[in-house]
C-alpha cells in the first residue's frame, strides 16, 4: 500500500510543477498524473505547495554549556523541527577538551539515538587540536560525520591559527568540511573583561562587546588560511555585511567559501539589546553570538541571498529559558548563556518574509533551506529534492492562512521565542518522514521518535 499525493504544486530548486506524488517503502516511487494503485491512501493537498523536507544545518541540542544544559534536547529540539517544516537537522558533536572524537560521537549518538522525530546527522566540533584527533578525522567520515566545526570566539573552545591551517590540510585530503565561528575571540575578551572592570554588566554589553569588525577581521583570516591550505572553508552563522565584503573578496581570489546564515540576522536588529540606560533584562533573549547586527547588515544579506552569495540558512538553535537560564547573567552579562531558538520557525520565516514579500521566489527558498544544504553535507539527492527514489521527506504548505508566532503555540521546549508577535503566512499542513506521516494540521499524529541517524557522504553535488 501507498500513499499518493494529488494536486499539489511541487516545489523543486527550479520550478513548480503540478504532479501527484505516490509514495511506497519511504521513498518518492513515481511523479506525475494517474498514479493511485488499489488500496493506495489518496490526500488531495489541491492549491498546496509540496516543499523537500527541510534540513537545519545547525542545530544545538542537549549542549552542556558548563553552567547549564540547551533547553531543547533532541526529544524537544526535533518534535519542534517537524512541527516547522525541517525533517533533517545536523547537530554539532562537540569534544570535550582532552576527549577523543570518537568519545565525543558516541556521546552525541547517546544523546540522540531513540529520541529524535526527524532524521538527523552530526557535525563534529574540534575543541583540542592534536595529532590523534587529526588522524581520527578519517574515523568520522567513515562514520558519516563528513563536516567540522572550529570555533575562533569563546576561551574554552577557540583554537589556534595555526590548528586552523593544519586542520584544513588535514580535511582537504579526506574530503571534509571544516565549518568556522568567526569572530575574533582574544579581543573580545579583552572588550569583556574591560567592560565588567567599568561595571557595565547588562545584557546590552553582550552586542557591545562583539563588534561587527571582529567578524570580517576572522572571516579575513580564515580566507586567508583557507587559500595557503587549498581547502574550502565553511563559514556558519554570517552575521554581517562585512563580513559579507570579505567572503566575496576571497571567493574573488578563488578561495571556496560554503556560506551559512540563520533567519535571525535577517529578520531581527541590534535595536533589541535596548538602550545604555536600560535597566531591563529583556535584551537577555537576544544574547547570541554573533550579536544581532543594524539593519543595514539585514539587508546586506537579504541581498546576498538573492543573489546566491549566501549557500543555504540553518538556524543556530541553542535554546535557553528567559527564566531560570538567561538569568544565570542578571548581574554580569558575559554569564547569559549564548544562543535563542529559531529551528521551529525558519521555515516559516522564510516563506512570510522571503516568498511572501517578493524577496525570493519558492524555488529559491527551497534550495536555501533544504536543496544546498544536502548537497554540501553529503545527503544529496537522498534528501533535499523531490524525486523519484529520494526520501519521501515531504512538507505540504497551504499558503492561503495567516497567523502570528507567539511562545504560547511553540513546540519547542523554551519560554519565549525572539520572535514573538512576527505574523507567519501558510500554515504547515502535512509533513512525511521517509513517508511516515508524522505531522497533520500542525500537530502530531504520530508520536513515537521515529528519527534515523543519517550517515552522511562527503560533499556531493550531483
Ligand atoms: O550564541 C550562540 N550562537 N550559541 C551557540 C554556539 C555557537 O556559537 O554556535
Ligand atoms: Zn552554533
Amino acid at each position: 500500500m501507498g500513499t499518493v499525493l494529488i494536486n499539489g504544486r511541487v516545489v523543486t530548486p527550479e520550478e513548480t510543477i503540478e504532479c501527484d506524488i505516490r509514495i511506497e517503502n519511504e521513498v518518492i516511487e513515481s511523479m506525475g498524473k494517474n498514479l493511485i494503485k488499489e488500496n493506495d491512501k489518496v490526500i488531495d493537498v489541491k492549491g498546496a505547495y509540496i516543499l523537500p523536507g527541510a534540513i537545519d544545518t545547525h542545530t544545538h541540542f542537549d549542549l552542556d554549556t558548563g553552567t547549564t544544559f540547551t533547553a531543547d534536547n533532541f526529544e524537544t529540539g526535533t518534535k519542534a523541527a517537524i512541527v516547522g517544516g525541517t525533517t533533517t537537522i545536523l547537530d554539532f558533536a562537540t569534544q570535550n577538551k582532552g576527549e577523543s572524537l570518537e568519545e565525543a560521537l558516541n556521546n552525541w549518538h547517546k544523546k540522540a539515538q531513540y529520541k529524535a522525530y526527524c532524521d538527523y546527522g552530526f557535525h563534529m566540533a574540534i575543541t583540542d587540536w592534536n595529532e590523534k584527533v587529526s588522524k581520527d578525522m578519517q574515523l568520522m567520515i567513515d562514520e558519516g560525520v563528513t563536516s567540522f566545526k572550529m570555533y575562533m570566539a569563546y576561551k574554552n573552545l577557540m583554537v589556534k591559527d595555526r590548528e586552523i591551517y593544519e586542520a584544513l590540510v588535514r580535511s582537504k585530503e579526506i574530503g571534509g568540511l571544516i565549518g568556522f565561528h568567526c569572530e575574533n575571540g582574544d579581543i573580545i575578551d579583552a572588550l569583556v573583561d574591560n567592560a565588567k572592570k567599568n561595571h557595565k554588566t547588562k545584557p546590552y554589553y553582550h552586542f557591545k562587546t562583539r563588534p561587527a569588525c571582529l567578524e570580517s577581521e576572522a572571516i579575513n583570516r580564515l580566507a586567508s588560511i583557507g587559500e595557503v591550505a587549498k581547502a574550502p572553508v565553511w563559514i556558519v552563522h554570517l552575521s554581517t555585511e562585512m563580513g559579507l565584503k570579505e567572503i566575496k573578496k576571497a571567493r574573488a581570489k578563488g578561495v571556496e567559501v560554503v556560506l551559512e546564515s540563520c533567519p535571525q540576522y535577517l529578520l531581527l536588529d541590534n535595536s533589541y539589546y535596548g538602550k545604555e540606560t536600560d535597566e531591563s533584562f529583556e535584551a537577555a533573549k537576544y544574547v547570541m553570538s554573533p550579536p544581532l547586527r543594524g539593519k543595514n547588515d539585514n539587508e546586506a544579506l537579504w541581498e546576498g541571498i538573492r543573489n546566491g552569495d549566501i549557500d543555504f540558512l540553518g538556524t543556530d538553535h541553542c535554546s535557553f529559558n528567559y527564566k531560570g537560564q538567561k538569568d544565570l547573567g542578571i548581574d554580569d552579562f558575559s554569564k547569559i548563556p549564548n544562543g535563542g531558538p529559531g529551528v521551529e520557525h525558519r521555515v516559516y520565516l522564510m516563506y512570510t518574509y522571503g516568498v511572501c514579500e517578493g524577496k525570493i521566489s519558492i524555488n529559491d527558498m527551497s534550495r536555501l533551506v533544504s536543496t544546498n544544504a544536502a548537497k554540501n553535507f553529503g545527503l544529496y539527492p537522498k534528501k533535499g529534492i523531490i524525486q523519484v527514489g529520494s526520501d519521501a521527506d515531504l512538507v505540504v504548505l497551504n499558503p492561503n492562512t495567516e497567523t502570528i508566532i507567539t511562545k504560547d503555540k511553540q513546540t519547542q521546549n523554551v519560554d519565549y521565542t525572539p520572535y514573538e508577535g512576527f505574523k507567519r503566512k501558510g500554515s504547515i499542513e502535512h509533513v512525511f518522514l521517509r513517508g511516515n506521516e508524522v505531522v497533520k494540521d500542525e500537530n502530531f499524529i504520530d508520536n513515537s521518535p521515529i528519527g534515523l541517524y543519517q550517515r552522511r557522504n562527503v560533499r556531493n553535488f550531483d
